[in-house]
């Protein structure tokens, strides 16, 4: 066991921090924004160190690290804190907190004030699921200095109104719903979105349509980046594994290594391909 304290990579000449200006400006040029979900400090420090663009401390955390069976029971508190051993190890990448269930629901002003105590905990930009209804809480988010990063197709926490974790946005009615969201969420001021288990079809049309970077988790290689959750990728998580996933240890032989496959895959555009996607 190492008596560091922090356990950050050494500085790297050459590198330096993702800002949002940046990840604008990749988009722009298409270079594809590389994502994984992290909830630790050790983990922060490799991603880091193998130059994963931006982290997420999703609510996946739920799932993949405290057991239950949905991102439901996640708090603010327990984000908060998975915020705190990621940000203490992450010298470069831009880290993304996602506001749990029940933390952005009730008035623009609660969010704000939630939002808050994430952003405090060193998180650089909050993720919220949901469409145009958001619009007034992103606006204040936006007004008070805080990125927002857009969540919509296949939303978690609302697992339960959508019926299980399937493909959203499949109909022309749910599709055109899903685009109007998007270019509301944007106008509000949103400057990244997440896309989960929409058609890649949809997915590289609203890439198109939209100014923001376009995050893909089952939604095929038109995106502006990719995400995947990290235990899903190693294929470490008990549970099944969706569709959309690759497992990135198969055929590596460190997990610093499978996660150099999945930043040059994604960097490449070799992932996702044709079977990840729907
Ligand atoms: O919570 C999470 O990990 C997420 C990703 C699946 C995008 O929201």
């Amino acid at each position: 066991m190492s008596s560091q304290a922090a356990p950050a990579a050494p500085a790297d000449a050459g590198r330096s921090p993702v800002t949002q200006p940046r990840l604008a400006e990749m988009r722009a040029r298409g270079e594809p924004i590389a994502m994984l979900t992290c909830y630790d400090a050790s983990f922060a420090a490799l991603l880091d160190s193998v130059g994963i663009d931006s982290l997420l401390v999703g609510d996946s955390l739920g799932m993949v690290v405290q057991g239950h069976s949905s991102t439901l029971p996640v708090t603010l508190d327990e984000v908060a804190y998975h915020v705190r051993c990621v940000a203490r190890a992450t010298r470069y990448a831009w880290l993304i907190a996602d506001m749990p269930f029940g933390s952005y629901h009730a008035s623009p002003e609660s969010a704000l004030a939630n939002a808050v105590a994430l952003m405090r905990a060193g998180a650089q930009m909050v993720k919220i699921e949901g469409g145009a209804w958001l619009a007034p809480t992103v606006e204040l988010f936006a007004r008070a200095g805080i990125p927002v990063c857009a969540h919509l197709g296949l939303t978690p926490q609302s697992v339960h109104v959508l019926g299980g974790y399937r493909v959203q946005g499949r109909d022309a009615q749910a599709a055109d719903r899903l685009v109007a969201d998007a270019l509301a969420l944007e106008q509000a001021g949103a400057t990244m979105l997440v896309l989960e288990m929409v058609p890649a079809t949809l997915a590289e049309t609203l890439t198109q349509r939209l100014t923001m970077p376009t995050i893909g988790i089952g939604a095929g290689a038109g995106c502006a980046g990719q995400v995947l959750v990290l235990h899903d990728m190693l294929d470490v998580y008990p549970g099944r594994r969706p569709r959309f996933v690759r497992n990135f240890m198969a055929g590596a032989s460190s997990v610093r290594e499978a996660v150099e496959r999945y930043r040059d895959a994604v960097k490449t555009r070799a992932f996702p391909a044709a079977e990840h996607a729907f």
